[in-house]
């Protein structure tokens, strides 16, 4: 079809009505030029595809799908290829379905642990966000199919959010809030964008130019449609203004007449009404030249992909004394009704009406030396005693008890956020009291977020599973009987305690405002400027083999900021055991002006390794892994000055450091003022160099340096140089003894400005 040709022949009304859904899932057609209807579904983790009765918080039921790992464990993989395989399975079961788009990834940053949909989004840290997004989308789309990256942007907690203005400055956008989209469009080109239900600094999302246009076309490249989230769109004529190609649901046709009125009455330009159109119909038009509805979808086949990929991304995040892993011929208690009932899923729109689902006790039943107590009601909070002791009885004369535990659905939803970050109390006293007759306690946890572990010392080893798909329970076992070794790191710190977090005094905000005060120092940005002890860092996981880092590289000491670092260094499985280690890279800024992160993520690769064998990995870095976001700029910017590279076994474990340091090849404006203060002045040589002899001579009119008469008061020349530091050209007037006149310092002001 050719798009433009077809938009030329239709009607304004025709036009305006191709901007909503025809229904819940699909594009309108028009059926007198042939432009066919096209269907778009929930994932992202499985297809959520609902044929009839369609409605969006998945209360009718979709089709039959597999529900691999969510978002939270997904990332929790640092693999790219985990990642890529997992959109492939996706876009296989999205053309067998002729579904065009799949609604993800959601890479909302995870700003607080309460945020009830942590689980679907994956990291903290935009870096990672943004690479495990693009790998997804590069795997789905391979297949011929787009995605919809999700919730552009700031949609950081479901608490009003459909109301909720996210209030954040411009730095923190940029390198927080921004760059895992920012990756994925660049690198993965998303088919679509999907823009969020929130206001951001008082502009709802779904108008917003400077983020639909400037940012993601202009700045990004953007190529493909906007998509409103469900029921998100405002002012319909502003958001065509603003970019927003396809509004969904529909509005029972009214936005439809706004359209057509807004044209006739001059008030909309009839060429953005035709861009909108262009946009949807390309991508479309994409999508019907790739479809093969003749795709095999093997369901079986998939069921065991998904515990595949669910092993990839479990953390081990305790193992005192090597309990794990499990030996077969062991007596084994598992205690805990999610042995039996996997939570493995979160709920609302990526809910998926899973095929099938494996719990660890369907692997574990025939095993004749296991016993298993339910030791909780997975509906009530409330501890049983029955049930207690049931357990205590399972676990008393049994080498290791395995207490599977977590949060339970209605803990975690789309809609709403957590209020603490405890688990059930029935769940905690069981740890509790099986502590109190065995010390051998493995707790495996099904959650989508942190939480609390107030048991941590009473047990011997934990294993966070997270919300790992239907296949989970054999993954689980997987990883106990070590058939796999662990290999996931986590991608969000655990705080000790919700207080701990930055956004804790500020989350939810204030009525419809959310002030996101904690700027750019978010997860682990702020627990390591704070030196404050957490539960678990960011990027931490163990292994049942360990590794050893050597040979760290530069391929240079000193480069500009338009260079780019070759960084090396080999890692060695020097354990027993076959392994993957995820190397991490982290920069540090060791001298900036600028208020900065301890360190940021700027590279991983997951390396697997045989027991003896070492791998060289390559990490390349450019200016952006060394550049804040300038607010005089509006751009990234390297300040000149030395950056340590630190490579890491998480944030807070760095085993190999060097330092390169960066030349900056852009010079800030300068904007001198009679207000300029001396201490900034004086940073730039040539600045210094015009100013010396005006500082001498207020330090002169100042008394200059030594004691006082009586010898009560000394005064050091380190002591008028700071007091010298933090004054203004403009007071030379009034402290220099009137030698210095306003006219001479406006042409100081002019000459300084001018040199270069
Ligand atoms: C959610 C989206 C989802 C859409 C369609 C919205 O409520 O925020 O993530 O894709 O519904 O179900």
């Amino acid at each position: 079809m050719d798009v433009k040709r077809t938009i030329s022949q239709m009607t304004l009304e025709e036009k305006a009505g191709l901007l909503s859904g025809l229904d819940f899932w699909h594009t309108k057609p028009v059926k007198r030029l042939d432009v066919e209807s096209c269907m778009v579904s929930d994932g992202p983790h499985g297809l959520r595809k609902q044929d009839e009765n369609a409605d969006h918080m998945s209360i009718n039921e979709a089709i039959k799908a597999i529900c691999f790992p969510a978002g939270c464990a997904t990332a929790a993989s640092f693999d790219r290829e985990v990642l890529t395989t997992l959109g492939e399975a996706i876009g296989d079961a999205c053309q067998h379905e002729k579904v065009s788009i799949v609604l993800g990834p959601a890479v909302n940053i995870k700003r607080s642990p309460l945020c009830g949909r942590n689980f679907e989004y994956y990291s903290e840290d935009p870096y990672l966000a943004g690479e495990i997004a693009a790998s997804f989308i590069g795997g789905v789309q391979s297949r011929g199919v787009g995605t919809s990256i999700k919730h552009f942007a700031c949609n950081n907690q479901e608490y009003r959010r459909m109301s909720s203005n996210s209030v954040v400055d411009e730095r923190t956008l940029r390198e927080i809030y921004l760059p895992a989209f920012e990756t994925a469009v660049k690198r993965a080109k998303p088919w679509t964008v999907m823009c969020s239900y929130n206001l951001i600094n008082g502009t709802y999302a779904c108008e917003n130019p400077w983020l639909l246009t400037q940012v993601l076309r202009d700045e990004w490249g953007f190529d493909g449609y906007v998509m409103s989230d469900w029921g998100a769109t405002d002012d319909r004529v502003e958001s065509i203004k603003a970019g927003l190609d396809l509004e969904m649901p529909a509005s029972g046709g009214e936005n439809d007449k706004r359209i057509v009125q807004a044209v006739r009455e001059g008030k909309l330009d009839e060429h953005l009404v035709d861009l909108c159109c262009e946009h949807i119909l390309t991508v479309n038009q994409r999508y019907l030249d790739h479809a093969k509805p003749s795709t095999p979808w093997d369901k079986q086949a998939q069921h065991q992909l998904a515990r595949k990929l669910a092993a990839e991304c479990m953390v081990l995040l305790k193992n005192e004394g090597g309990l794990l892993p499990l030996q077969k011929d062991q007596k084994i208690a598992v205690i805990g009704k999610f042995a039996k009932q996997p939570r493995f899923q979160g709920g609302g729109s990526s809910h998926i009406n899973f095929s099938q689902v494996t719990s660890a006790w369907d692997e574990l039943a025939d095993e004749p030396n296991i016993v298993y107590a339910d030791g909780y009601n997975i509906d009530s909070d409330d501890p049983d005693e029955q049930l207690l002791s049931e357990a205590e009885i399972a676990a008393r004369d049994t080498d290791v008890v395995v207490i599977f535990a977590g949060l339970p659905d209605r803990y975690e939803s789309e809609g709403y956020d957590r209020t603490h970050m405890r688990m059930p109390k029935c769940q905690e006293e069981l740890i509790e009291r099986i502590s109190a007759v065995n010390p051998n306690i493995v707790v495996v946890l099904h959650n989508g977020a942190p939480i609390e572990m107030p048991w941590l010392d009473d047990v011997g080893a934990v294993l966070e599973a997270y919300l790992g798909g239907q296949a989970v329970g054999g993954a689980v076992v997987d990883i106990l009987f070590g058939k796999v070794n662990p290999s996931g790191r986590l991608p969000e710190s655990f705080p000790a305690c919700l207080k701990d977090n930055s956004s804790y005094p500020w989350y939810g905000g204030e009525k419809d405002t959310a002030k996101y005060c904690e700027g750019v120092f978010v997860g682990y940005r702020w627990y390591d400027k704070k030196h404050m002890a957490v539960l678990f860092p960011f990027g931490y996981g163990l292994s049942y083999t360990d590794f050893r880092y050597d040979n760290l590289k530069l391929s240079a000491n000193e480069i500009k900021d338009t260079d780019t670092l070759t960084v090396t260094l080999d890692v060695t499985n020097v354990g027993s055991m076959v392994g993957k280690e995820v190397v991490q890279l982290y920069v540090t800024d060791r001298q900036s002006t600028v208020i900065r992160p301890v360190r940021e993520l700027k590279g991983f690769e997951k390396v697997a390794l045989q027991p003896g064998q070492t791998k060289t990995v390559t990490f390349t870095l450019s200016k952006r892994a060394f550049a804040y976001w300038n607010i005089q700029l509006h751009d990234w910017h390297v300040e000149t000055g030395t950056f340590g590279i630190q490579i890491g076994q998480s944030s807070r474990d760095i085993v190999l450091e060097k330092d390169v340091d960066v030349l900056s090849t852009v010079a800030l404006p300068r904007a001198i003022t009679l207000n300029s203060i001396f201490v900034d002045l004086m940073a730039e040589p040539s600045m210094a160099e015009i100013l010396k002899p005006l500082i001498e001579m207020f330090k002169q009119s100042m008394g200059g340096s030594g004691e006082s008469a009586d010898g009560s008061n000394t005064i050091t020349d380190d002591m008028l140089q700071a007091l010298i530091a933090f004054t203004p050209l403009r007071s030379l007037m009034s402290f220099a003894n009137g030698q210095i006149k306003y006219d001479d310092l406006v042409a100081l002001v002019e000459r300084m400005n001018q040199t270069k």
